[in-house]
């Protein structure tokens, strides 16, 4: 059975721009909460698949959601601003802020986006930026349009920031563990915030606040992402297991278990931006952000790890075959933005390997000729296997098949899918970062413990 969507506190006219995974979500989700909305997508080939109601992106549920809203009439799609915005009473804003090489994002396509809704506009109207940005951002998005709209039109721009996930974009929309709205003015703040249900954890702030409230809880997650790796490196010094550890770290209710699994390392679209476009935002103010940075340098290291480990393995990647399974960011996504795989896979190159590539769904563009049509394929004659995404169907591989395909023993399994005693009875040896032989007391070890000895020999 369907489960009826919640309803809002009140229903209005809304327009979204930019049907990327932030847009085409809140676009859906906003029409199957009873809203009217107009979606405004300039790329043709997306608008016209949109338009056949199909989703450009590969997200769970959302084709359905797509689907419903453009049956019911309430979901519409465009090319032309001024189509979409007259009439509307809030105008979305989630076009792209890709980072900058110097660490800031690029706010061009939101500027000109807000500068074109304002010029667009007819009547007074509230503008609610969705993408990610520094704080300071919306007030700067104001003047610019107080600068484009017509004298009798009063334009008020507002933060919602949007903390969906992909491949949990539809479910994340109507289970926010908080809506988050900032407005300097009661009356804008309102306009937005009863456009979602009153039973949603909702805060209101000013402008400023909310948008660092995304910057700030981007990096805390990724900082929750390098301490899990920093930890799982230290396991494989004492010979203690991470996933353990991190287990154990994570029942602490202060601490939490999500965001604890170490891999190799985080990536998409949001974390490294977000984190950089923090410590870049303090770095032009004068104030340092160690912890932020020490975030993206572990991160970093923990990708270098994986291939690190790999050449120790292997005696030296030059001329070997090397297969990598998962080429996503994360599993449930066709997303390649920023994904370690992809990292993992140029540097192998680079270092002389032979890569081959596996991925269920997503194809990195400059990899696309490494790519295999399945899994035993791409491992077919490898001395080695990584795998770095955690796709449910790798847990399903077979592990005699596996051996009998490849030419090597070992894989190095950053993200902990396989069950490692079913790979060792088909003779593979996978290797689990976060964990080392505990068989032999390590040497280091005496040191700090030189006072435990020194009680024994007296
Ligand atoms: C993230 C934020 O979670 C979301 O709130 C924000 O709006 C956008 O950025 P997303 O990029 O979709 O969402 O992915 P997420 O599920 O957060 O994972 C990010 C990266 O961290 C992935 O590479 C993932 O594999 C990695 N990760 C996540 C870990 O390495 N360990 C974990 O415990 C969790």
């Amino acid at each position: 059975m369907h489960k009826p969507h919640p309803t809002p506190q009140r229903l209005a006219d809304i327009c979204v721009v930019g049907a990327g995974y932030v847009g085409l979500t809140a676009a859906a989700c906003f029409a199957a909460l009873g809203h009217r909305v107009r979606c405004v997508e300039n790329d043709q080939r997306r608008l016209s698949q949109m338009r056949r109601g199909e989703t450009p992106i590969y997200e769970p549920g959302l084709d359905g959601l797509l689907r419903e809203g453009m049956s019911t009439g309430r979901l519409t799609f465009t090319s032309e601003i001024d189509q979409a915005v007259p009439g509307a009473e809030v105008a979305f804003l989630c076009v792209g802020t890709p980072a900058r090489p110097d660490g800031h994002p690029d706010l061009r396509q939101l500027a000109a986006a807000a500068r074109q809704v304002a010029t667009a506009a007819t009547g007074d109207l509230v503008v609610a930026v969705k993408s990610t940005v520094p704080p300071g951002t919306c007030e700067a998005l104001q003047l610019l349009s107080d600068d484009a709209a017509s004298p009798d039109v009063r334009i008020s721009v507002a933060s919602n920031p949007e903390f969906l996930r992909e491949s949990q974009a539809v479910s994340d929309f109507f289970h926010p563990d908080r809506v988050v709205v900032g407005a300097d003015e009661e009356a804008t703040g309102s306009c937005i915030a009863t456009l979602y249900p009153s039973e949603w954890p909702m805060l209101r702030c000013d402008r400023r606040s909310s948008e660092l409230i995304k910057y700030a809880s981007n990096t805390f997650l990724a900082l929750k992402i390098s301490f899990a790796n920093e930890i799982a490196g230290l396991c494989e010094h004492v010979g203690a297991e991470a996933v353990s550890v991190l287990a154990g770290v994570g029942m602490d209710q202060r601490i939490g278990p999500s965001f604890l699994a170490h891999g190799p390392g985080f990536g998409g679209s949001c974390l490294t931006k977000d984190v950089s476009g923090l410590v870049a935002t303090a770095d032009a103010l004068g104030y340092d952000t160690p912890v932020a940075r020490a975030t993206l340098d572990v991160n970093a290291w923990a990708r270098g790890r994986v291939v690190d480990k790999l050449a120790t393995l292997l005696g030296s990647l030059a001329g070997k075959a090397i297969a990598v399974l998962g080429m996503a960011f994360k599993a449930g996504t066709d997303d390649v933005r920023d994904s370690p795989a992809v990292t993992i896979a140029e540097r192998l190159l680079a270092e002389g390997a032979a890569v081959s590539t596996f991925d269920p769904v997503a194809e990195p563009e400059a990899l696309r000729h490494l790519q295999h049509p399945d899994a035993y394929s791409a491992v077919s004659g490898a001395d080695a296997v990584v795998i770095a995404t955690a796709w449910p169907e790798f847990a399903q591989l077979d592990p005699a098949r596996l051996a009998s395909v490849m030419s090597g023993r070992v894989i190095l399994d950053t993200v902990g899918v396989l069950d490692p005693a079913a790979a060792a009875a088909s003779g593979l040896d996978v290797i689990l970062p976060g964990r080392s032989a505990m068989d032999t007391f390590h040497p280091v070890m005496v040191r700090p413990l030189e006072w435990a000895l020194d009680a024994v020999l007296v």
